[in-house]
């Protein structure tokens, strides 16, 4: 167990600065290839010296990682090759020694195959209680031999599998990750038990993975999957309002909701301070109030913001929109750019061939202007969500400025949703790749051995000894913004500036400006002491794809003296 020190402030999570980190590519101390928990207690100073709030773990449970870990075989346990409970417990008690939250990925929407639950289930065989636990069904046909129903999966394929006892199984993911019945109290309970679980052993808060679809409809008839298919929020479907009233979709975002998460708060709310959670909410943006309610998990994601294309007039008007329904909910909202399902954001704002709604999941190679562009607008889109009032959600490896790996050779690809598109490849693999720590070397510092996704060549420029090394690096960048927006940190209220309709520009309540230029020319600068910029102004001027944070002059002289 862990001392709660760090857990004395119950409002830690509205304004932190939270970094994701995908444990099987982030740092591999055993030297098989694979990430792990050793690893990550090995660089707890990079987090230190980046400047993090939180750290939030995608999963690290036992797995066959038939979905990268989100096949989750022991909701309880540490995967052995990731390392073991008292790691775990060691990594929070170095983190929580820095005063660093620790949040992590829970996976309620389904299991893993392996699950002990559902062996159980498949071993009980067709119409027993144990069955009731997931979601089995009979199938159409003279004996069966078709799906209950049309409905496909979120990553292509049918959503049942058979079973040689005849009777399907439902799953929104692969085969190996069924669909748990939340209508079950067992379900419901065994989950309580493992929030309580992570609780006690010093967790500070969970990242709820799909918080919209535990809740389902499977009465018959059932609506067929071209009704239900076209009222899935983007990205798992084409976007705009639902046909189906408010809570009833049959699959996601239903009133059910409600009840579950006010069973999950009472959890929370047993700790002091409360346990934080944030749902990974893929509903239409009126929706979101419904998660990120005190009563409710308390934060959802605005998935809107990394949507946008690179424009100021849709930048602005997602921040606006962002900020007034987390106003209404009563908590702050969430910016995110980069995580481990998208294309990296340095590669998705460059010139690109591909279409702008293609770029969130496809990235094909694009040269090294292109490169240098994206990157440069990355670093000015991570200074203004950095600037938002809010929680900033950052991805391991944004602070190296990564772009995408879009050579994954096909032999190597591991990700279950990878998928050739008029023939460029589709796989999250690319956001992935291990992260290097050394400009040469093994893994380039990752770990002793050949990482388990192969590492390109230019890694070894972008690693974190290469850019510690420099001044002008991405690294030193978000040190550098990650410190002074500790130092500026204050109410959550902004105020926009009218600097033309290519600049996204607001003041904090305390005077800290941040300017955006989206526009092709340069730009003139609001009065004040500029703190930072990521790229040099040009005669005073903040040029094409650049941001700049501001203080006024008088408080830098009431700093300073
Ligand atoms: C969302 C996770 O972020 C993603 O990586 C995973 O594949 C699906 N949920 C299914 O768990």
């Amino acid at each position: 167990m862990t001392d709660r020190g760090v857990r004395s402030d119950p409002s830690w999570w509205r304004q932190a600065v939270v970094y994701q980190v995908y444990p099987r590519s982030f740092a591999d101390a055993n030297g098989d290839g694979v990430g792990d928990l050793p690893g990550v207690l090995s660089r707890v100073d990079h987090l230190v010296s980046l400047g993090v709030d939180a750290v939030w773990f995608s999963p690290f449970y036992p797995s066959a990682l038939s979905d990268g870990g989100y096949d989750v075989d022991d909701y309880r346990d540490v995967d052995p090759t990731i390392g073991t409970l008292d790691d775990f417990d060691a990594v929070v008690a170095a983190l929580h020694a820095h005063g660093i939250r620790v949040i992590i990925d829970i996976v309620p929407n389904h299991s893993s195959d392996r699950h002990v639950r559902f062996q159980e289930a498949l071993a009980a065989g067709p119409g027993s209680p144990a069955r009731d636990r997931y979601i089995f069904r009979d199938g159409q046909g003279v004996a069966g031999e078709l799906p209950p129903n049309d409905w496909r999966s979120f990553f292509g394929g049918p959503a049942w599998t058979r079973l040689p006892d005849g009777q399907w199984y439902l799953h929104l993911f692969t085969p190996h990750q069924p669909d748990w019945n939340w209508d079950h109290p067992d379900v419901a309970e065994d989950f309580l038990r493992t929030l309580r679980f992570w609780g006690d052993r010093g967790v500070d808060g969970f990242r709820v993975d799909v918080a919209m679809c535990l809740a389902k409809d499977l009465r018959e008839p059932y609506a067929a999957w071209e009704v239900v298919s076209a009222n899935l929020p983007r990205p798992i479907g084409a976007g705009g309002p639902s046909r189906f009233p408010d809570g009833a979709h049959p699959l996601l975002d239903r009133a059910e909701l409600d009840t579950i998460y006010a069973s999950w708060r009472q959890v929370f709310d047993s700790y002091d301070p409360p346990l934080f959670a944030v749902g990974e909410t893929w509903v239409e943006p009126h929706r979101l109030a419904r998660y990120s309610d005190p009563r409710g998990l308390g934060q959802a994601f605005n998935f809107d913001f990394l949507w946008n294309p690179w424009e100021a007039t849709r930048f602005r008007e997602v921040i606006r929109d962002s900020l007034a329904l987390a106003q209404t909910a009563g908590t702050s909202t969430t910016w995110v750019l980069s995580n481990h399902d998208l294309v990296r954001h340095a590669t998705r704002y460059a010139p690109s061939p591909l279409a702008p709604d293609q770029r969130l999941t496809a990235a094909v190679p694009i040269g090294p202007e292109a490169r240098e562009q994206g990157l440069r607008r990355a670093t000015a889109a991570t200074m203004l969500a950095l600037a938002l009032p809010g929680s900033a959600y950052l991805y391991q490896g944004e602070e190296l400025g990564l772009h995408e790996v879009t050579d994954i050779p096909a032999a190597s690809v591991q990700d279950p949703q990878a998928r050739l598109v008029d023939g460029v490849l589709i796989t999250r693999d690319g956001c992935r790749v291990p992260l290097p720590w050394t400009t040469s070397g093994p893994s380039f510092g990752f770990g002793d051995a050949e990482a388990h996704l192969p590492q390109p060549e230019w890694f070894g420029a972008v690693s974190v000894q290469t850019q510690t090394a420099s001044d002008t690096s991405t690294l030193a960048l978000y040190r550098r913004a990650l410190q002074l927006r500790h130092e500026l940190q204050c109410g959550e209220e902004l105020t926009w500036l009218d600097l033309g309709a290519d600049v996204v520009g607001f003041r904090r309540p305390n005077g800290w400006v941040s300017v955006t230029n989206f526009g092709a020319s340069p730009t003139a600068l609001p009065p004040g002491e500029v703190r930072l910029t990521n790229v040099d102004l040009v005669d005073g001027l903040l040029p094409a794809d650049a941001s700049a944070w501001l203080v006024p002059v008088a408080t830098t002289d009431a700093r300073t003296s």
